[in-house]
């Protein structure tokens, strides 16, 4: 058994979420608006990560919102820290082991589309793994050959949709390109990517996703756009400004997931 799941279990004294939450850069206060809440640090979690990327916190998360249940989970680790990709491995197996069913993802992204601009959030209908990697490299089960025709979900895709109408939240869809990171892409890569039909970039998610289409979970993922790709705006690119920014697309995709968990369709 993964060895968080116990740790987990009992610091979850008897609650039972369905839908978990990784939040990205900007969505960090969510977690405080979860009632009735457990907070259980990553430390106390074997496998979990320490990451240690500025505008991340490092804690699970787990009670009501509007009575229903939802648990939260605020820091990731990314593969540009170390290079692995399969970092978020030991997470997403825990929370697998203990009967999450949905998996949110968010993140802070790039865009590269014209039509969605810094500010914005972005539903993620579809995406490009452009880093050449793969959290299942090594696995050596036949279950890694993982069907990634739907990664995400499209019933969770329609209740996000009509969450955001509910709250009168523009929300665009796109595809998200995951770039290794940790650089910011070059201009001539952004024109790659708006080549190859993406709407926004990012260095995050994507290895998440596949974990989670690996252990079966459902998954729904979202980008706080806090930029236009390089090269796009005469501006240079930097990690401040992406945490500036994010809290921005971060309120109005805190609004979205709120009325998604409240109207009890997850
Ligand atoms: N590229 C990659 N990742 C990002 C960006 C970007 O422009 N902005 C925020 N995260």
């Amino acid at each position: 058994m993964n060895p968080a799941v116990e740790t987990l279990v009992k610091g979850l004294e008897g609650r039972s979420p369905r839908t978990a939450m990784i939040l990205g850069s900007g969505l960090g206060d969510l977690a405080d608006t979860v009632q009735d809440a457990v907070s259980i640090p990553y430390e106390d979690l074997p496998g979990f990560p320490a990451g240690n990327v500025t505008g991340h916190s490092r804690r699970v998360v787990a009670g009501t919102i509007a009575e229903k249940p939802i648990m939260m989970l605020s820091g990731r680790v990314h593969y540009y820290e170390q290079g692995d990709a399969a970092a978020m491995r030991p997470v997403i197996e825990a929370l697998s082991g203990i009967g999450i069913e949905n998996l949110v993802l968010t993140n802070a992204a790039g865009s590269v589309d014209t039509a969605i601009e810094p500010g914005s959030v972005m539903q993620i209908t579809d995406h490009i793994n452009w880093s050449g990697m793969n959290p299942l490299m090594g696995e050596e089960t036949d279950a890694r050959f993982v069907d990634l025709s739907e990664v995400y979900d499209r019933e969770l895709r329609s209740v996000f949709r009509q969450a955001a109408d509910t709250a009168s939240i523009p929300m665009a869809e796109g595809i998200y390109m995951w770039f290794s990171g940790p650089t910011f892409e070059t201009p001539a890569e952004i024109r790659l990517s708006q080549t190859l039909g993406a709407n926004a970039v990012g260095m995050s998610t994507v290895p998440e996703a596949i974990l989670a289409r690996f252990y079966g979970l459902r998954v729904a993922g979202f980008s706080v756009v806090t930029n236009m790709g390089a090269g796009m705006h005469s501006t240079t690119l930097s990690h401040d400004e992406t945490k500036q920014m994010a809290p921005i697309g971060g309120e109005k995709l805190a609004k979205i997931l709120t009325q998604a968990v409240s109207s009890g369709a997850l």
